[in-house]
């Protein structure tokens, strides 16, 4: 009897043990879902990549009066794009328009726009950044 209920002991362990692994997988996934959604709603899969060009590896010009800026690689490379970037540089360059060595990014990207969204709908943009297959491609940055 007491051999039996060691079994069964183990049994429900495992059964639990496993539905808490997978529902905290599926919350990432979530997540990564909705950071994706929230992406597309900002616009950023239009102004990160060059139509029918490589997604989100940036390079997209946007003519301004004094030059012209191109978007940049928010893929997750790490020389070219943001893969060496932690979650607090991402997020300031998204709501605040600060560049990792502190420079301001061109107001093409709509920051100003972005700096109201909400804390849990940043989480999930950021999450789905990192999702993002590394592709190595520089940008220019601005021309004048
Ligand atoms: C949620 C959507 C977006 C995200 C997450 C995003 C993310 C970023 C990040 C992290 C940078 C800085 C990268 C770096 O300096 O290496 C950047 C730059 C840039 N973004 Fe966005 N972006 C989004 C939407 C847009 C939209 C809608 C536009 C165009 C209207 C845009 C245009 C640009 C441009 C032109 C730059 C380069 C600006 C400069 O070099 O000064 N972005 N973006």
């Amino acid at each position: 009897m007491m051999r039996e209920s060691r079994w069964l002991f183990l049994l429900l362990f495992f059964l639990l043990f496993n539905s808490v692994d997978a529902s905290s997988q599926e919350h990432g996934s979530d997540l990564v879902k909705r950071g994706r959604y929230i992406f597309s709603l900002a616009g950023g899969c239009a102004c990160q990549s060059v139509p029918r060009g490589i997604e989100n590896a940036g390079g997209r010009a946007f003519p301004i009066p004094f030059g012209t800026v191109y978007s940049t690689n928010i893929t997750q490379d790490k020389e070219t794009g943001l893969g060496n970037w932690t979650d607090s540089q991402i997020h300031d360059a998204i709501v605040k328009g600060s560049r990792r060595d502190g420079s301001k990014i061109i107001p093409v990207m709509p920051y100003e726009a972005y700096s109201g969204m909400a804390q849990e709908d940043l989480k999930a943009l950021i999450a789905y950044l990192k999702t993002l297959k590394p592709v190595k491609k520089a940008t220019p940055g601005i021309y004048v």
